[in-house]
């Protein structure tokens, strides 16, 4: 089960939302493997149940209603009766499927679909001008929530309110007309680059096809989003391959901006680029919120650049918020013993202060087969037995500061 997430009542509908986007238990699985298992032998079971109702192993579940397999059991009958060499071509084939035909009436056959649970019932919202910033640990999931809210991917269950529109269920002509208005910046800038445009081509490719300004002002009005973007106007004409990785950034990141998007995904916008270029990066794409009232989602697992651009930061472990508030409350008292770990990484820049590390035991859990329980149960120290057992609640322990732990009372909190 996932973590379910108890949220304070949503605030009354107005004409303009107060939030530029709203979550609910959005829920992204892909299907990673499909396979036939044998669940029994039929003759000792013959009046047993149907064979769906036993699909109840952990990491099988299938998100929403799986089609009907096409294919036969042909691997499992190979294993049971091997037909005989010296069968021409046809009898090898009848062989086998009367080998196949004899397994399948002997063993009741189930036919298993495994889906990794990357994100896995999320629900949170952002309000205009704010950003929120995701951090955790790799394929915790963050790019994935990133592209499902954009529908970059087909959501497995759950909504996504845009703007104030359901673009869940959103046909893709509709949303093409509102693609414009979200846009993502990638973490590579050196594969995310089309390396046979110009840069004003590669800029102004999407302002064409949205017809975001008339021809006769094109030109100037790349220009204008380069200069923006820290680019000098000359570069129009030159190629991704002329140009560093900060510059190779910024030209992503003028492409977003082209379109006049309210609200940008920054998936790891700074996590190929070294030290100094990261800073002016971070601080252009402050710079271009103010300016142009961008609200953003900014993916990093630095949590210092995170501290240094959001508003708000949620904690991602195995495809869920363990904790999120504001920025303060996360960095200077969090809650979550997986956000305490992850702070205590975070490098001092003062050589008197110690350090108390906290390590985490062991590897993330595979996502297709989570953890029962608390999904961080196998690598906490505070581990009890409940958490074993029982997903903690995501409680707002007041002023908007969530946390899913059993450390804390697991009924909602007076406000
Ligand atoms: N197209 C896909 N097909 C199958 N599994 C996928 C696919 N994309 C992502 N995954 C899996 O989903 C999980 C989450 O991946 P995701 O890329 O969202 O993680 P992440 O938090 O962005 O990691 P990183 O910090 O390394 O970028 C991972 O286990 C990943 O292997
Ligand atoms: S619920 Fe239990 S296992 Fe999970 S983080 Fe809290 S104390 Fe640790
Ligand atoms: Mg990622």
């Amino acid at each position: 089960m996932s973590v379910e997430q108890e949220i304070a009542p949503a605030a009354e509908q107005t004409a303009e939302p107060r939030n530029i986007l709203e979550v609910k238990d959005l829920k992204k699985y892909f299907l990673i493997r499909k396979e036939w298992k044998v669940v029994k032998e039929r003759v000792a079971a013959e009046n047993a149940e149907p064979a769906e109702a036993e699909n109840a192993e952990e990491g099988t579940e299938p998100p929403a209603e799986p089609a009907e397999p096409a294919e036969t059991p042909a691997e499992a009958a190979e294993g049971e009766t091997a037909p005989s060499a010296e069968e021409g071509e046809e009898g090898t084939q009848d062989a086998a499927e009367s080998a196949q035909k004899q397994f399948k009436n002997k063993y009741k056959l189930e036919y298993r679909k495994t889906y990794v649970k990357a994100v896995d019932g999320v629900t949170f919202s952002i309000p205009y001008g704010e950003t929120l910033g995701i951090v955790g640990e790799s394929g915790c999931g963050k790019s994935t929530m990133g592209r499902s809210i954009l529908r970059l991917h087909d959501i497995t269950a759950g909504q996504v309110i845009f703007d104030g529109q359901d673009i869940t269920k959103m046909k893709p002509a509709e949303l093409r007309k509102i693609r414009p208005q979200m846009q993502i910046v990638f973490q590579d800038p050196y594969s995310s680059l089309p390396p046979r445009l110009p840069v004003g081509e590669i800029i102004g490719e999407a302002v064409k096809v949205h017809k975001i300004v008339p021809k006769s002002e094109y030109r100037d009005y790349i220009v204008d989003i380069m200069r923006k973007c820290g680019l000098q106007d000359f570069y129009f004409d030159r190629y991704p391959h002329e140009f560093s990785g900060g510059q190779r950034q910024r030209i992503c990141i003028a492409r977003a901006l082209a379109l006049g998007p309210k609200f940008v995904v920054c998936d790891e916008p700074v996590s190929a680029l070294d030290v100094s270029i990261q800073a002016q990066i971070v601080n252009l794409l402050k710079e271009l919120q103010r300016d142009m009232h961008l609200t953003y989602m900014f993916i990093s697992h630095d949590l210092s650049v995170v501290k240094h651009i959001s508003d708000r930061v949620g904690v991602m472990y195995l495809g869920n918020f363990v904790e999120m508030g504001s920025k303060n409350a996360i960095f200077n008292s969090p809650m979550h013993p997986y956000t305490l770990a992850l702070l205590s990484a975070v490098p001092v820049p003062d050589p008197h202060y110690e350090v108390k590390r906290i390590i985490l035991e062991g590897d993330i859990p595979s996502p297709a087969n989570p953890p029962k329980g608390c999904k961080f149960h196998t690598r906490c120290s505070y581990c009890m037995d409940v958490c074993k057992e029982v997903a903690p609640k995501f409680i707002d322990y007041g002023n908007g500061h969530l946390c899913a732990c059993h450390l804390y009372p697991q009924e909602p909190q007076v406000q």
